[in-house]
């Protein structure tokens, strides 16, 4: 795929740096980052991908059925995770993207998944792809699936991962996320099973993350944080990491998505 280069967010960082030394500064680093934000580009690479012929079946990826129909990008995303009847799964955009690799473009899982996080000079697929059909979302609401049974499932198996303490640790989610007030250094920890945290942030996903300068999505969000629980890592798209996007996204009902945007 065409190289992504992103001076444009390293310069970006720079510029705001002040901003770090000022009270309230992440409400008004977001507001400054926003107007800037180099999403586009992840977009228009993602445009390309969708568009471009590949794998053992040379085919695009235009008529993956994301929810909506084939091809159908308008509200895909606001409508994810939810039961996907071909796969008898719930899926989240990221694992519906590697099952139209795979059924329509003939690609093996290994191969497809061989990079799924990109880095600050390249962006991955999955990133470029996401930020392109999550755009197409924008000023929807969100509604992820939540009447088939798989649905509620799928839910439910979120909330009790989510307060399942493991690892050699002994952290859940909620170690982290279930308190308000709670920070990191640097980083609010938002409490994520409250709607009024959780709701802002679900509906800004994926987002440019200025700290490291590169595009990142829920998938990745997912892997970073058990790698702080210092848990094994969870497999792309498993059940596991669909589950929690799914309990967090159900939580943020109606709420208007924003995205792709910008995050600390
Ligand atoms: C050891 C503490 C810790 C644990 C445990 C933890 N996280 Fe996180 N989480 C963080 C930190 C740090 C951030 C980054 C905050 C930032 O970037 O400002 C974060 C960010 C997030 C975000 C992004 C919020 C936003 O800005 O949109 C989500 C979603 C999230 N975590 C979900 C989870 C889930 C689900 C689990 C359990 C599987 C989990 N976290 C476990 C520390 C933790």
């Amino acid at each position: 795929m065409r190289k992504l280069t992103c001076g444009a967010g390293i310069a970006l960082a720079l510029a705001l740096a002040p901003a770090y030394a000022q009270k309230s500064i992440y409400a008004d680093y977001q507001r400054m980052t926003a107007e800037n934000a180099p999403t586009e580009l992840y977009e228009l690479a993602g445009e390309e991908l969708w568009k471009k012929k590949q794998g053992p079946k040379n085919a695009s990826l235009e008529s993956c059925d994301l929810g909506q129909g084939p091809g159908v990008l308008k509200g895909a995303y606001a409508a994810l995770p939810r039961y996907f009847a071909d796969a008898g799964r719930v899926m989240d955009l990221e694992t519906r993207l590697l099952h139209c690799m795979m059924t329509l473009q003939g690609r093996s899982r290994e191969e497809a998944t061989k990079r799924v996080f990109g880095n600050a000079d390249r962006a991955s697929e999955f990133e470029a792809l996401s930020a392109y059909v999550a755009r197409e979302s924008n000023g929807m609401k969100i509604a992820a699936g939540r009447s088939h049974p798989k649905e509620q499932e799928s839910y439910e198996l979120g909330r009790e991962l989510f307060y399942h303490r493991a690892g050699p640790w002994d952290f859940s989610c909620a170690s982290c996320h279930g308190e308000e007030g709670k920070r990191i250094r640097m980083s609010d920890l938002p409490k994520l099973d409250d709607p009024k945290y959780v709701r802002p942030l679900m509906a800004t996903w994926p987002a440019y993350r200025v700290s490291t300068s590169k595009i990142v999505t829920l998938q990745w969000r997912m892997n970073d944080c058990y790698r702080q629980m210092r848990m094994p890592e969870p497999a792309f798209g498993s059940d596991v990491t669909v589950a929690l996007i799914h309990f967090m996204t159900v939580t943020s009902e109606g709420e208007t998505y924003r995205g792709p945007a910008i995050k600390r």
